[in-house]
């Protein structure tokens, strides 16, 4: 479900959180099981984080760069999260993990599903901020040919259910501004990790 706009209230104190995160676990670009850098700038906040390198993805509650824990999850996002899962129809949905992504022009995220969580039966919740990106909203196979959509600062995408384990990416992003991310898109991600 596309939630148009449902983050713009509070957008700024949403970014001012990122800002903070950001300061204690920075954005820094992880790499994959495979050797590649990834192109979007990743940090975390919440009781655990999404990480990856050599080992391959997973959830880890203390963050390898700093060595400490990730940054508490600030209220006013696992309430976002919360009310926007909710308005899709996912009653119950507790964040423990929000994965913070950075995009700047030419970075992209190549079609993946998410399945590192432990509970499929939670949705996924991803909050757009800043410069628009094309969503890739695949299938259940990797081949099934993505639908394109445009998100935009504010929109959110809620997906779950039968839908959980859809293919998605995001396609190369081109340059913008925005002025509260400037040339950036920034895009938060809710799950029920453990
Ligand atoms: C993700 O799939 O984790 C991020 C998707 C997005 O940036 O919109
Ligand atoms: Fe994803």
């Amino acid at each position: 479900m596309l939630l148009c706009g449902f983050a713009c209230p509070g957008d700024t104190a949403i970014i001012r959180a990122i800002k903070s995160i950001a300061r204690r676990s920075p954005f820094r670009n992880m790499t994959t099981r495979g050797g590649h850098t990834m192109s979007a700038a990743m940090t975390n906040c919440g009781h655990c984080g999404w990480v990856s390198d050599a080992r391959g993805y997973r959830y880890e509650t203390i963050d390898p760069l700093t060595g400490k824990s990730w940054p508490d999850m600030p209220g006013m996002l696992a309430r976002l999260g919360h009310r926007a899962a909710a308005a899709a129809g996912f009653t119950d949905f507790h964040p423990d993990a929000c994965l913070i992504n950075r995009y700047v022009s030419g970075s992209r995220m190549s079609l993946h599903q998410d399945r590192d969580e432990a509970d499929f039966d939670q949705p996924i919740v991803s909050v757009s901020l800043g410069i628009p990106a094309t969503f890739l909203w695949g299938g259940l196979k990797r081949r099934d040919r993505p639908e394109k959509i445009t998100l935009v600062h504010g929109d959110v995408v809620v997906w779950g259910g039968p839908d959980r384990l859809r293919y998605h990416g995001i396609a190369t992003v081109k340059d913008d501004r925005h002025p509260l991310t400037d040339h950036a898109r920034i895009n938060l991600t809710f799950r029920k990790a453990h």
